[in-house]
């Protein structure tokens, strides 16, 4: 489970404890999963590669190191997902983005792909795929493997809040992902809720309940 990071930082505790609160406005809310993003975006990118480059500051040149632009993708799992995408790009706003559509059927819980469009050169990039919810793991892990089918090869998860059977079934199915989490809650209920959770981060973010 080494490949496994939950964070611990003060300020992420303070804003999931108004995500958390079902008196948060969708636009708080929003504005609240963009910036808990953003922070862990820091972490998350702390072993991507760097190339050195010449600068020539006021004063003289130096050689400095550069994220290469092309390097970095972010796949949202929609919809929620899509909530995360502007707390990556103020870190890294030349982050190319792909989409994958996945919806829980509600009865089986079991996640469905209707969408998938990915930017080219993906196979070579290093992907953040983010989606704020990981519950019974089912959309992750369907997510990862429809991105290694199509050649990608590194990968890492971003999710708001986890659960712990999502977190070990993403860890099991592909141990090879590293899974940044900014929040381990108790445990799932029966409808596959995450409790204490957030309630339903997609009609949260988009009002649509
Ligand atoms: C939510 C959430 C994840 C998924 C997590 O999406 O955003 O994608 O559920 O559940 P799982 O780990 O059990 O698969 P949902 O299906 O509600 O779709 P939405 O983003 O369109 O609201
Ligand atoms: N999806 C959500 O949006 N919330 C949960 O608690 C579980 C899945």
């Amino acid at each position: 489970m080494n490949n496994i990071f939950v964070f611990d930082h003060p300020l992420i505790k303070h804003k999931v404890s108004i995500l958390r609160d079902k008196s948060t406005g969708m636009k708080e809310f929003r504005e609240l999963i963009e910036e808990v993003t953003t922070i862990m975006t820091y972490e998350a990118m702390r072993d991507v590669s760097l190339v050195p480059v010449e600068v020539e500051t006021p004063l003289e040149k130096t050689v400095c190191f550069r994220v290469p632009e092309e390097s970095v993708a972010i796949v949202p799992i929609l919809r929620a997902g899509l909530g995360m995408v502007n707390g990556v790009h103020r870190v890294f706003p030349t982050a190319r983005v792909g989409h994958i559509g996945m919806y829980r059927d509600e009865e089986t819980l079991e996640p469905q792909e209707y969408y998938c469009k990915l930017p080219e050169g993906i196979e070579n990039k290093t992907v953040f795929l983010v989606d704020p919810m990981l519950a019974t793991g089912g959309s992750a892990c369907d997510a990862l493997t429809a991105l290694k089918k199509r050649g990608v090869k590194k990968i890492k998860f971003m999710a708001i809040i986890g659960a712990p059977e999502g977190v070990a079934r993403v860890a099991k199915e592909h141990p090879d992902v590293p899974i940044y989490i900014s929040t381990l809650d108790r445990c799932l209920n029966e409808n596959g809720y995450i409790l204490p959770g957030l309630g339903d981060a997609g009609d949260r973010l988009y009002g649509t309940k």
